[in-house]
């Protein structure tokens, strides 16, 4: 079922029919059998270029328990900020990038300056990990693999675990991916961490997508939802060992840019841009056991 959906909503040629993906962004009433809004918090907190919590909108999906959506809680700045995080800083060395091993870039030069003269790399930046690296092949963490986790980017999400009760979170391994126009990411469960228990924090900038979450095998038919930039997803609970996964890009939306021409809008036009943020240890643990 899972595979199934995914087909569909890849495919070019015919393109899917959006009827069934679930748009927070433009849906009329804020029930249905469907989904669920929350209660509306109470705290004024605002930090790190988020709106204050008590103006979140917050919704659950009845078929995924666990899932929390939260439409775009960042200010226009808030967004601005973290995209230059990732595009600018997340993808400087000590931090590892998919194109370390291609000796793309001269020695010494960081990714984003290399861009601004010889656009052809551009495009060959698909992730980079931060904190405990995620090893692609092995999906295991590693003690001697691992740098400083980014203080702002732990903040962030403690904050918001903070807001939603999800109590001490610790930000410790994050993988931002860089989506094309025609990237997908396929159906998958993120099982690697030793902390099965503290949820999963994922935060988009950027081109829309379809984001499908399915259930704990491949056999349930996913929820198909639109996410938008700025939008976070929170995966915990019953959700946290999903399979889900990001079958389709849309084409360019409107980005709200604070200065319209910069090399960052531009990226953020033809681009998706998505902080995939992890708890490994658990609370009482200082490393990894292996
Ligand atoms: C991941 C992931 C989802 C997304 O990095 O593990 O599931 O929305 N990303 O890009
Ligand atoms: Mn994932």
């Amino acid at each position: 079922m899972f595979k199934e959906s995914f087909k569909y909503y890849k495919s070019k040629k015919p393109p899917p029919v959006l009827d069934d993906v679930i748009d927070f962004h433009q849906i009329e009433d804020v029930d249905s059998s469907l989904y669920r809004k929350k209660e509306k918090l109470e705290s004024v907190d605002c930090i790190h270029g988020l709106i204050p919590a008590n103006e979140w909108e917050i919704y659950e999906i009845e078929a995924n328990p666990g899932l929390i959506y939260i439409k775009n809680p960042f200010t226009t700045a808030g967004q601005n900020y973290w995209s230059v995080r990732c595009l600018r800083d997340f993808t400087k060395k000590p931090n590892k990038l998919n194109i370390d091993a291609h000796n793309l870039l001269p020695t010494g030069v960081d990714w984003w300056d290399y861009c601004e003269k010889d656009d052809s790399v551009l495009k060959k930046l698909r992730w980079a990990t931060l904190g405990y690296h995620h090893d692609w092949d092995t999906k295991v963490y590693n003690e001697e693999s691992k740098n400083e986790f980014p203080g702002d980017l732990n903040e962030l999400c403690c904050s918001i675990c903070n807001q939603l009760n999800f109590k001490k979170f610790n930000a410790e391994a994050a993988i931002i991916n860089f989506y094309h126009l025609d990237s997908t990411l396929s159906g998958h469960t993120d099982h690697s961490e030793q902390n099965l228990e503290a949820p999963l924090l994922s935060f988009s900038f950027g081109s829309s997508a379809i984001f499908l979450l399915g259930g704990q095998t491949l056999d349930v038919k996913p929820t198909a939802l639109m996410i938008r930039s700025g939008d976070v997803i929170i995966m915990s609970r019953d959700s946290r060992l999903s399979y889900h996964g990001v079958p389709r890009i849309l084409e360019p939306s409107v980005v709200t840019w604070e200065d319209s021409y910069d090399r960052y809008s531009n990226y953020l036009k033809n681009n998706r841009i998505n902080m995939n943020v992890r708890q490994v240890l658990n609370r009482s643990e200082k490393r990894l056991i292996n």
